[in-house]
């Protein structure tokens, strides 16, 4: 008999937790750390958003929530749908829970058998393949390179199907790549998906910091997908709230019902005061999301240009998000002080040894020609860390 779970033995840490990690271990060491690995904006919480948390404890709405979430926050996720992505859902359709990792872990738990095959697009945020090991299904992936600016087709789609696929993730605008499907291109997947049997679960985390007029276009408001469509969202990147643990997930009530049961007997209801933080955010009117989606798209457009102009490096132009994903395969093969580039994880320990700059292998997204860099950090940092690319990449030969 094993000592440990055979099943959770299987899982692999987060990657892009563990680099963070590394480099903050480096950094409280002493070493002069440029981290790229962030996945959170570098923005403060609103102070509307605090205040009302402060308000929420000093008025004793500190005790536990009904497990689904308390009644105004849900009535706030359902008007925020319907304005927003012209989705009609009523309470029952709505679940809220800690943060938008646990909405998609509790949905697909509500959804898979062993065996069930779960598709989605490589290069993929980095949770999707661990949690389908964890509800015992098997991931099936299609893949999309920088030369297809990391977009899968309906045609890849449609052979990716089989009698025993389940679910199909979807995650527009993406982690990593910051690719953003049109609705045209959705669409098309809804012809793909029409008359299946497939769940799909909308992954639109990333839905409001989108770039150059793009609009996000939910895959759950076409008619025949709606029953069959489970959208998950939070406040954790558009409200610059990681750290308050609130998600949510809205589709078909009996999905639901399921994904409630299990939160009942695992977590209970999110924070009170993390959800009535939440209420504010979807509740009162604020330009601090498109001011901080102008400063993202000004270092975007920073950093592409540079990136496009060091020798050998491909960076499709991100519409979406906070990160880019690029290209360095050019570099495998080659050499400094005895050290050898041979894929994406030697790619970035490479350049944490030699210039303590932080940035994620693109293996841990399903594809090991890239490595992710955040710019959910200051221009002066970007600035830096871009010389320092250029100076670790000049030695290689
Ligand atoms: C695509 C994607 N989905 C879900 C999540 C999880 O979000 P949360 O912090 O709300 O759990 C992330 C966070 O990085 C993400 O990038």
């Amino acid at each position: 008999m094993s000592r440990l779970s055979e099943l959770i033995s299987s899982i692999e840490e987060s990657r892009t937790v563990a680099v963070s990690s590394l480099a903050k271990r480096l950094k409280a060491e002493g070493k002069d750390v440029l981290n790229f690995g962030a996945g959170e904006p570098d923005f403060n919480t609103p102070e509307f958003i605090k205040e009302a948390a402060i308000k929420a404890i000093n008025n004793n709405f500190t005790t536990y929530t009904p497990n689904e979430g308390y009644p105004d926050l849900i009535k706030a996720v359902i008007k925020k749908f319907k304005d927003e992505n012209g989705l009609n859902f009523e309470p029952g359709n709505i679940l809220v829970s800690n943060g938008v990792k646990h909405s998609l872990y509790n949905i697909l738990m509500a959804v898979c058998n062993p065996g069930d095959e779960v598709i989605f697009q490589a290069p993929y945020w980095v949770s999707y393949p661990e949690m389908t090991k964890l509800v015992k299904g098997k991931s099936v992936i299609i893949d999309a390179g920088v030369d297809k600016e990391y977009k899968i087709t309906p045609e890849e789609l449609e052979k990716a199907i089989t009698t025993k696929t389940k679910v199909f993730i979807f995650n527009s605008p993406s982690n990593p790549t910051g690719a953003v499907y049109s609705k045209d291109e959705i669409l098309a997947f809804a012809e793909v998906l029409k008359d299946k049997d497939i769940f799909i679960i909308s992954d639109e985390i990333y839905e409001k910091i989108i770039f150059d007029g793009e609009i996000h276009f939910a895959i759950g408001s076409i008619e025949h997908l709606k029953d069959k469509t489970i959208t998950v969202n939070g406040v954790s990147k558009a409200y610059a709230m990681t750290g308050w643990r609130i998600g949510y997930a809205a589709g078909p009530k009996d999905i639901i019902k399921l994904a409630r049961n299990l939160q009942s007997h695992s977590t209970s209801n999110a924070a009170s005061i993390s959800q009535a933080a939440s209420y504010a955010a979807l509740t009162q009117i604020t330009d601090e999301i498109d001011r901080m989606v102008d400063v993202f798209k000004q270092r975007r457009d920073f950093i592409v240009a540079e990136l496009n102009k060091i020798k050998g490096v491909k960076c499709p132009l991100p519409k979406g998000a906070f990160y880019v994903f690029y290209d360095v395969s050019f570099y495998y093969g080659l050499h400094a002080n005895g050290f050898e580039i041979k894929d994406s994880t030697s790619f970035c320990n490479y350049l944490l040894n030699e210039q303590n700059v932080g940035l994620v292998p693109g293996i841990a997204f399903g594809n090991d020609n890239c490595v992710r860099m955040s710019y959910a950090c200051s221009q002066a940092q970007i600035e830096d860390g871009l010389g320092r690319l250029h100076k670790a990449l000049g030695k290689l030969g």
